[in-house]
């Protein structure tokens, strides 16, 4: 050993000459090292003592337009690192077919870091939680159904091991040993958080990333501070890390750490700046001057800290994920998580207390904290209804629909996220009232239910039963929304659409047919914009599509959407998925538009998925500012901001609405 190191640097610099490298050499690779000191309790970079204060973001809430900027605005309020997560669902959609491209471009992310000077902790899974759909595991897992998810299920881990395969040799020239950025790797997360407390599996992994990423780089567990999640989340070769808020005592979590690791640095992972909002619950936030206390506290013990979330983002599309306690509970499009730069990468307060608190215990970086986005009301825009879903199925579901006796779940027909369609025909008259039921929790997630008409909603922990007539034949229609998978719990294997039979009055509803539907592709090639309007047949209410356009007067600013007397649904501008809203619900009242998405000098287009019901007359809440074009359409929305280079709150301050939609009692 001794000997060989003694030769090696001599023998690499004869092999430099030999073959004519200029010799302004970087640092020796050699000479760059991160490690763990048990006798200094510390990190040590490049052998000298290192702390790090990091901060948590998701490249794949944020559009990758932002990206610099929200990583510029990190490394000017102190922080020396970020920590980052791969969503494993986000780059492989089907088995084998892999996404690295446009937001997904995780490489040119970690390029941005380096650049920007940030160190990097990642956290590649494959679990992450992170309340992102199914915790970052890809759904596809489940076409196995018994598939036993974060064990030693031979399933489960040649999933994990060819994803493995594929991610980490993209990470391993960019391990700070290799001269890159990342100065250590979190393997699973949480993992004493969950039931199976399969320490084959932890093994598994670990040797899975000690072959992929070699023997120098640091790998850690992150865990909660009660024993039994460090019993089971912890293991032998992971250097292990707890995570809590500030309304923690700060000396008895970091007690509880020395549990684990007697020795070696002290270190929060995640460290909560806010936290995050469900749907029909209060928005969450965390005063600022407890943050930044907590966050004293820790630096004052020479401990390393990620905040959880620096900046939170967006739950664009289908992402956003739920939790599971007494019942499923949807998280929110905003992923604004109270943190300290805003959803729309504003600097709030808590960031500038938090940064006066860096300021104590390393040199801020020079010059002023980059400003507010600028962003833009462009008014109101009409919005005209375009066709009812049901009649757009050809369009939706291009190859057709799948026929069963029985209704079959998503994962049966291989539909990820959104929308199926379960249609049947009524077997007999309906002449008094029956009542349609589904068994309680086999709803997943919300259920709009059209008997010729549109009739109500079912949902999976609310009313699973509604009060119907009609004749034999006549043609019943069930538009199924998945609202989220679960991201943390035992109940993560979260199988979405109908689970159960549909009744009339206790006797199964056969003969389905079942039409996955694909709005997003349609929508990306320009419908239904392109396409001319069907009439519609079914009145406003009920889940139909809604178009529009307006033209910006020369600029892509950000923005916020308003619905004023909408209901629930989805969101595109220009063929971008900007998510759900659903402003009857709350918190959330108004989704965030990135001004990337937008077009100047033509047309935007607007499409809209109602569910429920558009609003019968145009309500003009929000103030007509701006310039945004205005038609006589039967229905608008707005884009409002207040003012521009104020931070805007992404969430209206009206109590939350917790009733939901009261379907009619009979149809
Ligand atoms: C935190 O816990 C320690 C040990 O139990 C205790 O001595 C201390 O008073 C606590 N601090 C606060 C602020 O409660
Ligand atoms: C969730 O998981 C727990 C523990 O495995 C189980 O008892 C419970 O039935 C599950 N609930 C649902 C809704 O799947
Ligand atoms: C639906 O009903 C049929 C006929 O009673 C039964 O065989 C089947 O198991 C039921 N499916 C579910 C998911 O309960
Ligand atoms: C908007 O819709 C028009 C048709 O009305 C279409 O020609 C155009 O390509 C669409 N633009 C985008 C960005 O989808």
């Amino acid at each position: 050993m001794a000997s060989g190191s003694a030769v090696a640097p001599l023998f690499l610099l004869w092999l430099l000459l030999l073959h004519n490298v200029p010799l302004a050499l970087p640092a020796s690779p050699l000479a760059r090292s991160f490690e763990l000191d048990y006798e200094e309790d510390c990190f040590r970079k490049d052998g000298a003592p290192f702390r790090y204060i990091s901060g948590s973001i998701h490249y794949a809430r944020v559009p990758r337009p932002a990206w610099r900027d929200r990583l510029l605005k990190m490394y000017m309020s102190g922080l020396s690192a970020v920590q980052v997560y791969v969503p494993w669902n986000y780059h492989e959609p089907r088995p084998g077919v892999y996404d690295f491209v446009g937001n997904r471009d995780v490489e040119a992310f970690l390029d941005l870091t380096a650049e920007l000077g940030l160190l990097v902790i990642l956290r590649p899974g494959p679990y992450i939680c992170a309340e992102w759909e199914m915790g970052g595991l890809p759904s596809w897992l489940l076409w196995k159904p018994d598939i036993v998810l974060r064990s030693s299920d031979p399933a489960y881990l040649a999933a994990v091991d060819s994803w493995l395969h594929v991610l980490l040799p993209k990470i391993k020239p960019r391990l700070y040993q290799h001269g890159g950025n990342i100065i250590s790797v979190q393997v699973e997360n949480e993992y004493g958080s969950y039931y199976a407390c399969d320490y084959g599996y932890l093994r598994h992994l670990l040797g899975s990333f000690r072959a992929l990423l070699g023997s120098e780089v640091l790998l850690f567990t992150t865990d909660g501070t009660q024993p039994e999640e460090l019993h089971c989340g912890t293991l032998q070769g992971l250097y292990a890390t707890i995570d809590f808020g500030p309304g923690s005592n700060v000396t008895e979590a970091f007690g509880a750490q020395r549990w684990v690791e007697p020795k070696g640095p002290l270190v929060n992972s995640e460290y909560y700046t806010g936290w995050l909002d469900y749907w029909g619950e209060a928005h969450a936030s965390t005063s600022s001057v407890r943050v930044a206390r907590g966050l004293e506290n820790m630096l004052q013990m020479g401990a390393s800290v990620n905040m959880y979330m620096f900046h939170g983002g967006t739950n664009f599309a289908y992402w956003s994920g739920a939790d599971f306690k007494d019942q499923y509970k949807p998280v929110t499009t905003s992923y604004d998580y109270d943190a300290p730069l805003s959803e729309a990468g504003d600097p709030t307060e808590k960031l500038f207390a938090i940064r006066t608190v860096i300021s104590k215990f390393q040199p801020l970086p020079a010059g002023p904290m980059p400003s507010p986005t600028p962003k833009y009301a462009y008014g109101r825009v009409a919005l005209q209804k375009h066709a009812d879903l049901l009649d757009a199925l050809g369009v939706l579901c291009p190859s057709g629909p799948i026929q069963s006796q029985f209704p079959l779940t998503f994962e049966a027909i291989k539909q990820a996220h959104g929308f199926v369609v379960y249609r049947t025909q009524l077997p007999r008259d309906v002449p008094d009232p029956a009542t349609l039921g589904a068994p309680p929790h086999s709803i997943c997630d919300r259920g709009y239910v059209m008997l010729q008409k549109y009739c109500g909603t079912l949902e999976r922990d609310g009313q699973t039963t509604l009060r119907v007539m009609g004749r034999a034949g006549d043609t019943l229609d069930v538009l199924l929304e998945n609202m989220g998978r679960i991201s943390f719990g035992a109940n993560i294997s979260d199988f979405k659409g109908l689970l159960g039979n549909l009744s009339l009055d206790s006797s199964p509803l056969s003969n389905w047919l079942i039409y996955p539907l694909d709005i997003d592709t349609a929508v990306q090639q320009g419908w239904p914009h392109a396409a001319l309007p069907k009439p519609s047949r079914r009145g406003r209410a009920g889940p139909a599509f809604y178009t529009g356009t307006f033209e910006t007067p020369g600029i892509a600013w950000d923005t916020f959407v308003k619905f004023p007397g909408w209901s629930k649904g989805q969101l595109w501008i220009n063929g971008f998925n900007l998510g759900r809203y659903w402003p009857r619900r709350g918190p959330q009242q108004t989704l965030f538009v990135p001004g990337s998405v937008l077009h100047i000098g033509r047309p935007n287009n607007v499409t809209v998925l109602e569910l429920e019901g558009a609003p019968s007359t145009p309500l003009f809440s929000c103030p007509p500012l701006g310039q945004g074009k205005r038609g006589p359409g039967l229905n608008s929305f707005c884009m409002l901001i207040p003012h521009l280079s104020q931070t805007i709150p992404g969430f209206m301050l009206t109590p939350p609405h917790t009733s939901g939609v009261k379907a009619p009692l009979y149809c």
